[in-house]
């Protein structure tokens, strides 16, 4: 069975073939990266129309690079959300438009989903697994129990943590991406220790017993240590310092939270063999992925974060989050409306202030 994949939820116009045992045939990835470098972040209308101009070609290239054509698929998995609408109806009626034409099923995939299953694409791991789902527009503990399946145990009140990520990077003056390049800056600072005291940041919701993030406070005490540096433009060393104290409180919060999921995990589940999982866009943050390491090693479960290429948006993801769904007996009508909005959890009671990123 092959699959193909469809992705165009915010600025990665991505197609991806995978075959029913894991194997991804091929997988392509466009980045709009300069198209909204200007603007210091994502234009929806922008993404909108470079989605347009390019997923045929991809599609096409995807195809040709895993040496099939049309007709060699059995089914076609497009993100139908969430994400910014004008993308994701692009990426979906491509979907349902070569779905109805070789009369395959068409599945509707939830992008969060493809970040939920990935490890079971690389690693073939096993349900129940407890996730931390780091990403753009999204922070969240989810145990995941099956496809479609989800139990959302936290989530931010405030910021997703790459959102803040970002912010924080925009206000040390540093290039769209914020994720990656505050990553790269901190590297280079070169008192760690100092660093820190220099720039006491808070851990917000620390030690709360419930599963909650909070990162706007972080973000706003990142702005008052900026205001506080000579004005005009900023020191490396200083924006290098400001980074490291950054990530390393960052990096602190997820452990923290997920070390208390994984406790009540181990309680509620007590799984033969327990796995954590770490996905989407930040879990590409290698300083975050030792602190979770850490704490598996502690705990005695086994850390997955998948390859830095399959971390960011892709559609391999989708393709593999498709042929789940299919593989239970579940596709969806060409009527499947796109949602800007879409729960992996859709019974999680609302929390106060998290609006729409509940
Ligand atoms: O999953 P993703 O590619 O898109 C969404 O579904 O949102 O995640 C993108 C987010 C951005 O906020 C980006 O800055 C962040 O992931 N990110 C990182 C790193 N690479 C990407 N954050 C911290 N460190 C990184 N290395
Ligand atoms: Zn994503």
């Amino acid at each position: 069975m092959h699959i193909l994949g469809i992705e165009t939820s915010c600025d990665e116009t991505a197609a991806a073939i995978v075959r029913e045992d894991g194997t991804i045939l091929s997988s392509l990835v466009l980045s709009q990266l300069k198209e909204h470098a200007a603007f210091g972040g994502v234009v929806p209308e922008i993404a909108a129309r470079a989605h347009l101009d390019h997923l045929h070609t991809l599609i096409e290239a995807a195809l040709s690079d895993a040496g099939l054509g049309y007709d060699d698929l059995d089914g076609v998995a497009a993100t139908c959300g969430p994400g910014l609408i004008g993308g994701v109806l692009v990426g979906m009626m491509a979907g349902k438009a070569i779905a109805a034409a070789k009369n395959i099923p068409f599945i509707a995939v939830n992008h969060l989903e493809g970040h939920a299953l990935t490890p079971r694409l690389t690693d073939g791991i096993e349900f129940p697994y407890l996730l931390l789902l780091v990403s753009g527009g999204h922070t969240q503990l989810l145990v995941a129990e099956g496809p479609g399946q989800y139990k959302r145990w936290g989530t931010t009140l405030d910021d997703a943590c790459g959102e803040c990520f970002d912010k924080s990077a925009k206000l040390m003056g540093l290039p769209y991406p914020g994720g990656p390049n505050l990553e790269k800056i901190a590297a280079a600072c070169a008192a760690p220790q100092k660093a820190l005291e220099r720039f006491p940041l808070p851990r917000p919701m620390a030690h709360r017993k419930e599963l909650d993030f909070s990162f706007s406070g972080l973000k706003t005490a990142v702005r008052t240590h900026v205001y506080a540096l000579p004005k005009g433009d900023l020191d490396a060393a200083d924006v290098a310092d400001l980074a490291y104290a950054f990530q390393t409180a960052v990096a602190e919060i997820l452990a923290e939270r997920t070390g208390k999921a994984l406790e009540k995990f181990l309680e509620d589940y007590t799984p033969a063999k327990a796995s954590l999982v770490v996905s989407g866009g930040v879990a590409a943050n290698q300083t975050i992925r030792a602190a979770l390491d850490e704490l598996a090693a502690q705990k005695g479960v086994t850390l997955y974060a998948p390859p830095l290429n399959l971390c960011s948006d892709n559609a391999a993801m989708i393709a593999w989050a498709g042929l789940e769904r299919l593989r239970a007996g579940h596709s969806d009508g060409f009527d499947f409306k796109a949602r800007p909005r879409w729960p992996l959890d859709p019974d999680a009671e609302p929390k106060h202030g998290a609006g729409v990123k509940a």
